[in-house]
C-alpha cells in the first residue's frame, strides 16, 4: 500500500543533493549486477552531478518530480515532450526500501499526467533490468524495438517501450 502522506511535487534546487543521493543508491542497487560497481559509479557521477541535475531543472518543457514521505525524498522521475509530441520518460527511480508498495505506479501516473496532449509515452529500459520491464508491462507499456544505450560497446542494449495515452 502506498505510504500515507506521500507528496509528489516539482523538484527544487534545494532538493538536488537528496535527489542525487537517491539516484546513486538506487543505481548501484539496480545496475551493479549488470554493469559492475565501477561503471555504475562513473555513469551516476557524470549523469547525476548536481550541475547536471541543476541544468535539468532549468530546461523548458521538462518535468522533474520528486516523491516525499515526511522530509525524505524517496523517488524521482523526469520526462519531456519529444518533437512528435510523445512524452519521453527519462527517469523513474524509487529508493530500494520503498519499492513494491505502489510508489512507482503513482509517480508514473502523475508524471504522464503532466503531458495531457501527448498521444503516446515512450521510455528506454536496460534489457537486463527484468523487474523494471515487468513493472512497465504492468503499467501498459509494450516492447517497441531494441535501441542502444549510448553507443558504447561496454554498455548493454536497451529496449524501447511505448504506451498509447489516448486515441486520436
Ligand atoms: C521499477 C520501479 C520504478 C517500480 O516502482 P515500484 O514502486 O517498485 O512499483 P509498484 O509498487 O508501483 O508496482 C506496480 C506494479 O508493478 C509490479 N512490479 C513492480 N516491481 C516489480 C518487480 N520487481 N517484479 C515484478 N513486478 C513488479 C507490481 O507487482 C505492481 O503490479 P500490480 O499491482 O499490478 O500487481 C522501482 O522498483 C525502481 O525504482 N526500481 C529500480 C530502478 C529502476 O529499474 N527504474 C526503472 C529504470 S528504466
Amino acid at each position: 500500500m502506498t505510504p500515507k502522506g506521500l507528496i509528489i511535487r516539482d523538484a527544487l534546487a534545494a532538493d538536488l543533493p537528496a535527489v542525487r543521493g537517491l539516484l546513486v543508491e538506487t543505481w548501484h542497487a539496480t545496475y551493479d549486477g549488470i554493469y559492475g560497481w565501477q561503471r555504475v559509479a562513473e555513469i551516476t557521477n557524470a549523469w547525476h552531478s548536481l550541475e547536471n541535475l541543476g541544468a535539468q531543472l532549468e530546461r523548458e518543457g521538462e518535468t522533474f518530480l520528486i516523491a516525499l514521505v515526511g522530509e525524505e525524498v524517496i523517488a524521482t522521475s523526469s520526462a519531456r515532450l519529444e518533437r512528435d509530441r510523445a512524452a519521453l520518460l527519462t527517469r523513474l527511480y524509487v529508493l530500494p526500501a520503498y519499492q513494491g508498495i505502489g510508489i512507482g505506479r503513482t509517480l508514473l501516473q502523475v508524471t504522464l499526467a503532466c503531458f495531457p496532449q501527448a498521444p503516446v509515452a515512450r521510455l528506454e529500459v536496460e534489457s537486463q533490468n527484468e523487474p523494471a520491464i515487468t513493472f512497465y508491462e504492468r503499467m501498459g507499456f509494450f516492447l517497441q524495438r531494441q535501441a542502444r544505450f549510448d553507443g558504447r560497446e561496454d554498455t548493454p542494449n536497451t529496449l524501447m517501450m511505448a504506451k498509447r495515452l489516448f486515441a486520436e
